[in-house]
């Protein structure tokens, strides 16, 4: 499978398919030029009601006379005001699902004209067609085949740019799927360990350094609150750190909640969909794919990527409700809910990220179930200390169509984590149970412009990152580059 962009028209393009994208309620105003015999065909079809343009709506036809080996496809786009790069992430990635089940092997598309530059279009179809063609492999014993075709994207004007603009988002989206493998990978085949591997390979793979400290270097460190959460387990915790040097003297720190299967610990959760905490990774998994992609488009900006990895297992050795554990900046954090680990492991890897002395913070995790009740899996919900650093996260979020919605810090929440032996506890109850979660991990980042981003329910969803395929979204790999490319 290939995608390369053309200056020609998709009709004039030699593909077994062109599928031409068509405006809802569009007068007769194609968003390019179509060939006689298929305007008949599609004016007809409208004329009928059998196709209206609405976004992702299909209409197969079959060869006009004049070109008997090809295929037309139309694709609405939904209303010509209404269309955004995210609406062409779909639209491609609704493609590459549509022609994987058939015999296709060539498709030409024209990018769409809109409010957006053509380099924008161009990464987003690029985007769009490597997200909707993904699927995680699994473990069957026969792997099934599959058939992707080569793309071309056609009516390009500017081939240089649009060059350039394809290799980016094809390097983001790879990297974005590699976040979405990691968060299907079970337990028992991405522990610690093995997940710590994934971030050395991939260093050595994209060009950037890696360090993992073990639990002796932990605890060397004064890592205690880590230390704990993973002492249930057979498999121990570690601290990966990853930097991208570009000799900048601005460093963003990101940083991720890498917890490889969160059961709850002693305070054990509930057996219904038990299983889905292997994902509680997924904020680490997100920082990984984004520091691959980081090193390879060259932002401007230094930037450490920190995973703070364990596994929450009860155990005759695990920590329990009532034990205290200091974090690695010298606060202590009374543990009253075992399954409250994400704060906890993430207060150490915070507290790093200070004293490396970065600039900014910005640090996300499958942090809460409130935030799923708040926001469903359509946003992920933010916690922010500094309003030009949580508007510019929310503004990357915008360009790269993953939506962020920021919850207010307010000083009277400080109340609900207060602890009567240590200086914080980690489970304040159901109460703005989003917020404090954030406000708790801020305790640690050590006055420096910090946002948290709980991706509880926007990690994982029943339609995948282009609302087609089920499970990891890889939400926060495009945010995360592209705060870094416009971070200031
Ligand atoms: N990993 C969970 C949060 C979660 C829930 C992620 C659902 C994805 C889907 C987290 O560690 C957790 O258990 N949070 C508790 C916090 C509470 C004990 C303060 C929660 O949300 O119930
Ligand atoms: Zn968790
Ligand atoms: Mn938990």
């Amino acid at each position: 499978m290939k995608v390369e962009i053309k200056t020609a028209d998709a009709f004039s393009v030699p593909a077994e398919l062109v599928a031409v994208g068509v405006y809802q309620n569009d007068n007769g105003n194609r968003p390019e030029h179509i060939p006689q015999d298929y305007q008949g065909l599609l004016n007809d079809a409208v004329a009928r009601g059998e196709f209206e343009g609405k976004l992702m709506q299909t209409l197969n036809v079959l060869p006009a006379p004049a070109s008997p080996s090809r295929r037309v496809l139309f694709i609405g786009l939904g209303r010509e005001a209404e269309v955004t790069a995210q609406t062409i992430r779909k639209i491609f990635g609704h493609l590459a699902q549509i022609t994987e089940k058939t015999k296709i092997r060539s498709v030409a598309m024209s990018i769409p004209v809109g409010q957006f530059s053509e380099e924008d279009a161009v990464t987003s179809a690029a985007e769009g067609w490597l997200l909707g063609a993904w699927q995680f492999e699994g473990y069957h014993q026969d792997s099934k085949e599959r058939n992707l075709p080569d793309l071309y994207l056609s009516g390009i004007t500017q081939l240089e740019l649009a060059q350039k603009a394809l290799d980016f988002g094809l390097m983001v989206a790879t990297q974005q799927n590699l976040t979405r493998d990691l968060g299907y990978r079970p337990s028992n085949l991405l522990y610690p360990e093995l997940l710590a591997e994934e971030a050395v390979r991939a260093g050595t793979r994209h060009g950037f350094s890696v360090e993992v400290f073990d639990e002796n270097k932990l605890r060397e460190l004064g890592m205690g609150a880590l230390l704990g959460v993973g002492q249930g387990s057979v498999h121990p915790p570690r601290l990966v750190v990853m930097r991208y040097d570009a000799h900048a003297d601005k460093t963003l720190a990101l940083v991720g909640k890498g917890i490889t299967f969160d059961s709850g610990g002693i305070s054990l959760k509930p057996p219904t969909a038990m299983e889905e905490m292997k994902y509680d990774m997924l904020g680490a998994g997100a920082v990984l794919g984004a520091m691959c992609a980081i090193a390879e488009t060259k932002p401007r900006v230094n930037v450490i990527g920190l995973m703070a990895i364990a596994q929450n297992m009860p155990s005759g050795s695990a920590y329990k409700p009532g034990d205290v554990v200091r974090a690695f900046n010298g606060k202590t954090i009374e543990i009253t809910n075992t399954d409250a680990e994400g704060r906890v492991a993430l207060a150490d890897a915070v507290s790093y990220a200070a004293h490396l002395h970065a600039d900014w913070i910005v640090e996300t995790s499958t942090l809460t179930g409130a935030v799923l009740v708040v926001l469903g899996h359509e946003a992920t919900g933010m916690v922010a200390d500094d309003d030009k650093l949580a508007e510019q996260v929310i503004r990357a979020g915008e360009a790269v169509g993953e939506r962020i919605w920021r919850l207010p810090i307010y000083p009277e929440y400080k109340d609900l984590y207060k602890s009567k032996v240590a200086d914080i506890k980690n489970s304040p109850g159901r109460d703005a149970g989003t917020i404090t979660g954030g406000m708790i991990i801020r305790e640690f980042a050590g006055g420096i412009p910090f946002v948290h981003l709980d991706i509880a329910g926007s990690a994982w969803t029943k339609t995948g990152p282009l609302n087609a395929v089920d499970g990891a979204t890889g939400v926060m790999v495009r945010t995360f580059v592209e705060l870094a490319h416009k971070i200031s």
